[in-house]
């Protein structure tokens, strides 16, 4: 048994992914302090370019938030008061609250019991007159079904917006997400598998048009100092934070293979044991941001876990229908039945590329004791 196999297992430890970039981050946020561009800047601007590629799109806009990364792109969409978006019930309530901030009603559709991605067979019968975009998750990391969504985006003229920020690389039939739709947007909260050293996000997009408005709207409406075209925001990128992702965006890639790694530890240690468990769809390859296993008694798993010092998350314990910020909605339980069964078994293990053999073991360990007990 290895020596730390009774050691706690955090559920994310990012002094761990900060330790091991801590050179690289401290050279780079004192170049920033240097030039002392704090609000965008140099370092955004490269970011920016890196991140492009990296998604293999044209433009990017750094942003202070993946909320206010989606706001802007519904506002780019021409979205306001009085317009419908099709989302998904299953997600960080950002998703929704970037089509209440336009004005717009969410229209949700229910999800996918395997994915626990919106369901795109549901997806044509949402549409009404009203819609304006389809806004889907690509969550946990795993990518949303593409190609029956943009069949139907097709046929109904209607743009697509990609939710990926849990989803930085994640592939669907081999081409990393970020391009399908009109536009896509990032978050790299800190415990994002791209995370800032605080707040940030990005829009993603082919259109020059879309990406030079989304830097205008981000800067108060403006692209000349003191001269504002319309009604803008203050969501600008800080410049440290340009300058810490510009690091660690060399190292997500060989970050996501080690979140593979763990999800396929797992997949091979908790076989055979009552949980449902995560598996990326033929034509996903996860970025693993969450491991989201699956069980009906998942609240006594979760205290046996934490009983036994492995941390763990519930994402999501309501489904956003059942919100009260969304009361005015009039939903009511059973309007999305495979959310609400998703939301009362979903359970996320530790996933961080640092974790130790010895450390998803030890996980595995307990998830299996809760079985025997
Ligand atoms: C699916 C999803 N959408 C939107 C957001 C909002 O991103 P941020 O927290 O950067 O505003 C998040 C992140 O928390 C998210 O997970």
């Amino acid at each position: 048994m290895p020596a730390d196999m009774n050691e706690p297992v955090p559920y994310l430890d990012l002094r761990a992914q900060i330790k091991s970039v801590r050179a690289e981050l401290d050279a780079a946020i004192a170049r920033s302090l240097d030039n002392c561009t704090f609000c965008l800047g140099p370092d955004v601007t490269q970011f920016e370019k890196d991140f492009a590629k990296f998604c293999g799109a044209k433009h990017c806009a750094g942003f202070n938030s993946g909320t206010s990364a989606l706001h802007v792109a519904l506002l780019l969409l021409g979205v306001g008061p009085g317009d419908e978006v099709i989302t998904t019930p299953f997600t960080f309530v950002a998703t929704s609250w970037a089509i209440s901030y336009t004005g717009a009603k969410p229209v949700y559709v229910d999800i996918d019991d395997a994915t626990m991605n919106l369901d795109p067979k549901l997806l044509e019968r949402a549409i009404t007159p009203r819609t304006k975009a389809i806004l889907p998750v690509h969550l946990y990391g795993h990518p949303f079904d593409l190609d029956p969504v943009l069949a139907i985006r097709k046929k109904h003229k209607l743009p697509l917006v990609e939710d990926a920020c849990q989803s930085h690389g994640a592939k669907y039939k081999g081409k990393t997400v970020g391009t399908f739709g009109a536009i896509s947007c990032f978050s790299f909260y800190p415990g994002k598998n791209l995370g800032a050293c605080g707040e940030g996000g990005a829009l993603v997009t082919n259109d020059a048009a879309f990406a030079a408005r989304a830097k205008a709207l981000r800067e108060h409406g403006s692209t000349v100092r003191y001269y504002h075209d319309e009604v803008g925001y203050n969501y600008r990128m800080e410049g440290i934070q340009g300058a810490v992702l510009g690091v660690k965006l060399k190292h997500l890639a060989k970050w996501t293979a080690e979140r593979r790694r763990v999800a396929h530890r797992y997949h091979e240690l908790l076989a055979g044991t009552p949980l449902q468990l995560p598996r990326e769809a033929g034509y996903a390859e996860s970025a693993w941001h969450l491991y989201v296993v699956r069980h009906p008694r998942r609240d006594e798993l979760k205290a046996h876990l934490e009983t036994n010092g492995v941390g763990c998350a519930v994402h999501y314990p309501i489904p956003l229908h059942l919100q009260k910020a969304y009361a005015n909605l009039g939903h009511k339980p059973g309007d999305f039945p495979v959310a609400e069964k998703a939301a009362r078994e979903c359970l996320s293990l530790p996933i961080y590329p640092e974790l130790t053999d010895a450390q998803i073991q030890r996980v595995a360990e307990v998830v299996k004791g809760f079985f025997k007990s």
